[in-house]
Order: C-alpha cells, then sequence, then structure tokens
C-alpha cells in the first residue's frame, strides 16, 4: 500500500486498516483520518503521536490500560491481537518456562499495584531478557517519568505496526 492508497481511504477502510496499530485503540485512528491527506508515513506518524501527547493524563493511561499483559491471560486463553500474539511470540513470551512465566506474571501484578496501569514496552524491539530487566528497571521510576517512558513504547510499536502494514509491499515508494 503506497500513501496515495492510504490516502484515498474511507474512513471506515481506514479504520479497519489502522485501526490496532494503537493497541485496541480504534478511536486514534478513526481521529486522524480528518488530517488527510497525509504527506508521507512519517505524516501519519507524527499525527498518531500528536494524538496521544494531547491526551490528558488519564487518557495516556487509558491507552496504556488497553494494552494485554506480556505474557498474561490473553496470551494463555489465545485471546490476543493478531498485532500483540506476533510481538509476543517474537520477543519469547509465548515460550517461557512455567517458572518464568509465574515471574513475568508477579512483576507484572507489582507493577500494576504500583502505577495503575500494565507493563508496555516494544516486544520486538526486545527480548525475554531485555523484556525482564526493563521490567525491573523501570518500576523504579516515578508515576510521571514511567507514564512517559510507556507511551513512548506504544509510540514505537505503533510505528512498527504501521510500517508493516504500509511499507509490506511497496518498500521504496514511500
Ligand atoms: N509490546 C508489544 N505488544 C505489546 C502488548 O500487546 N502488550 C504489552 N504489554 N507490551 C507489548
Amino acid at each position: 500500500m503506497d500513501i496515495s492508497t492510504v490516502n484515498s481511504l474511507c474512513y471506515e477502510d481506514f479504520v479497519d486498516t489502522f485501526g490496532n496499530v494503537v493497541e485496541k485503540a480504534p478511536l486514534i485512528a478513526a481521529a486522524v483520518w480528518s488530517y488527510r491527506p497525509f504527506a508521507n508515513l512519517s505524516d501519519l506518524e507524527a499525527h498518531i503521536s500528536d494524538f496521544i501527547d494531547n491526551l490528558p493524563e488519564s487518557g495516556k493511561e487509558g491507552v496504556l490500560r488497553c494494552h494485554p499483559d506480556l505474557a498474561g491471560r490473553d496470551l494463555q486463553r489465545g485471546t490476543l491481537t493478531r498485532e500483540s500474539q506476533e510481538e509476543q511470540s517474537q520477543a519469547g513470551m509465548a515460550s517461557l518456562s512455567p517458572e518464568e512465566t509465574t515471574r513475568m506474571h508477579h512483576l507484572n501484578a507489582e507493577y500494576k499495584r504500583r502505577f495503575g496501569f500494565p507493563f508496555v514496552i516494544c516486544a520486538k524491539m526486545s527480548d525475554k531478557a531485555g523484556i525482564l530487566r526493563q521490567l525491573n528497571e523501570r518500576s523504579g521510576n516515578d508515576l510521571t517519568k514511567e507514564r512517559e517512558c510507556a507511551i513512548n513504547e506504544v509510540k514505537k510499536i505503533c510505528c512498527l505496526r504501521l510500517r508493516n502494514l504500509v511499507l509490506s509491499d511497496t518498500r521504496n515508494k514511500l
């Protein structure tokens, strides 16, 4: 798909295509559709980023709360979104030992108790060891710093998902 195809999508098709670039937050795609035409993929990405930055803190926390736990209930039940399933599998979350799973559950629960939202990291840019290290390290942040850090990870996830959708069949067009 090239950018002129993206710009030609009606909002229903746009939301069908880009509705999960921010996990379970199709409202964001529905909102940024208003900014067509996009000059290029970075322009679309920038509008999504601005939309998120302009949310109140409770809205940013809402975006974070739409993310499933890493190695959590949805993974075990097979109810992850396609994108999250792929990202979590690639980062080794689908092949943890029982001990590692228990440790992830414990750390995720501690993190959620502290901050009130789940631990979000761009799993595709990490691996099992990196995720555990970050989970430990970031748990020491204060709420303001951690919210900012987690939102940055949402943007990284979004960027990879967008690139996967738009550049998948036309690497040189954008
Ligand atoms: N990183 C990439 N995808 C996800 C996800 O679905 N949940 C969390 N917590 N982190 C992610």
